[in-house]
C-alpha cells in the first residue's frame, strides 16, 4: 500500500517520491536493507552501474513477492560507458545485472563536458524509451546548459535530473529551471551524508519540537519542496526512521529556518569538472 505522494513526470509515467539509495551500499548488506525497506513500505530502490551493487540488488528484488508494477527502479549510466553504442551495451548489462525485464528509470550519471558524448548517449537513453525496455529516463548531475542543449538537440527533455541537494546547496536556479521546462529535481544526498547537518542546532530545535529525528526533518523538507528523495542507509532501524515521514508537516517558521542554512557549498563534485571515467 502506497502511504507516500507519487509524482507524475512529463512522459505520462508516475514515480514514487520516495525511495532507497544505495551508493556505498556493499553488495553484502544491500539486500538486507531492500528486504528492510520494502517491508516498511519503500516501493522505489536508486542504484548505479558504478555503485557495484546492482547483482546484488536483482537478487534480492527477485525474492520479493510484490507485482513488478508496484516497484520503481532507477539505475544510472556510468561514465565510462558514454557514447551511443557503448549507452546500449550497458544498459543491456544492467538489466540482466537487476534481472529485470525493463528498467523505471534510466539515467545519466554525469555529463562529462570534456568528453562531449552526452548528446549522443541521451540519443540513447530515448530509443531505449522507444522501444519500452525503459519507462523513463534522465539526468543526473545536468546543469542549465547541459539540459538546453539536449533539449534543443533531440527535441526530447528529460523526466528527471538527479542533482546534489540538502539545506546547505538547495540549487534554486536549476530548481526554478526544472519547473519551467516540467522536469522533476530528485535530490542526492538529500541528508548530506548524515553528517554535521544532523547535529546543527537549528535542525536540533525543529526536531525536538515536533518529537522527530533531524534526518526526518531534513527528509521532510524535501517532501515538502516537491522533490524525490532517497536517503541511503545500511541500517535497518534508519531506513525505518527515513520513511516515518507522512504524518507530520513542517510550518513557515521552520522552512526560513532551514532556508537560513544554505552555504553554497557542494559536497560533491562540480558537473563542469567532473570528469572520472
Ligand atoms: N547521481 C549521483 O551522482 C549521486 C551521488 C550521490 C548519491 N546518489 C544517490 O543518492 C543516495 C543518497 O545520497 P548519499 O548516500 O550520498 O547520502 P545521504 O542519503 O544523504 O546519507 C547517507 C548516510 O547517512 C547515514 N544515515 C542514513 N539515515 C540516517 C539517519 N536517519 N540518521 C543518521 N544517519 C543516517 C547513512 O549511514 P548508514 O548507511 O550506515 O545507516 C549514510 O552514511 C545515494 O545512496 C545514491 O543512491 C547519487
Amino acid at each position: 500500500m502506497n502511504t507516500f505522494p507519487t509524482l507524475h513526470l512529463n512522459d505520462g509515467n508516475t514515480m514514487p517520491q520516495f525511495g532507497l539509495g544505495t551508493w556505498q551500499s556493499p553488495s553484502d548488506q544491500v539486500g538486507l536493507a531492500v528486504r528492510t525497506a520494502i517491508e516498511a513500505g519503500y516501493r522505489a530502490i536508486d542504484t548505479a552501474t558504478i555503485y557495484k551493487n546492482e547483482a546484488a540488488i536483482g537478487e534480492a528484488l527477485s525474492e520479493i513477492l510484490l507485482p513488478r508494477r508496484q516497484l520503481h527502479i532507477t539505475t544510472k549510466l556510468w561514465n565510462s560507458d558514454q557514447g551511443y553504442d557503448t549507452a546500449l551495451k550497458a544498459f543491456d548489462a544492467s538489466l540482466a545485472r537487476l534481472r529485470l525485464e525493463y528498467i523505471d528509470l534510466y539515467l545519466i550519471h554525469w555529463p562529462l563536458p570534456s568528453h562531449d558524448k552526452y548528446v549522443d548517449t541521451w540519443k540513447a537513453l530515448v530509443r531505449l524509451r522507444q522501444e519500452g525496455r525503459v519507462k523513463s529516463i534522465g539526468v543526473s548531475n545536468f546543469t542549465i546548459a547541459h539540459l538546453q542543449r539536449i533539449i534543443d538537440e533531440t527535441g526530447l527533455t528529460p523526466a528527471i535530473n538527479q542533482i546534489e541537494l540538502h539545506p546547505w546547496f538547495p540549487q534554486k536556479s536549476l530548481r526554478d529551471y526544472h519547473a519551467r521546462k516540467g522536469i522533476i529535481t530528485e535530490s542526492w544526498s538529500p541528508i548530506a551524508q548524515g553528517g554535521a547537518l544532523l547535529t546543527d542546532p537549528g535542525i536540533v530545535r525543529i526536531a525536538q519540537k515536533h518529537g522527530r529525528t533531524p534526518a526526518q526533518i531534513i527528509l521532510r523538507w524535501h517532501i515538502e519542496l516537491g522533490l524525490v528523495v532517497i536517503p541511503k542507509s545500511v541500517t535497518p532501524a534508519r531506513i525505518r526512521e527515513n520513511f516515518a515521514l507522512f504524518d507530520f508537516k513542517l510550518d513557515a517558521d521552520d522552512l526560513s529556518a532551514i532556508a537560513s542554512l544554505e552555504t553554497g557549498k557542494r559536497i560533491g563534485p562540480d558537473p563542469d569538472t567532473f570528469d572520472m571515467a
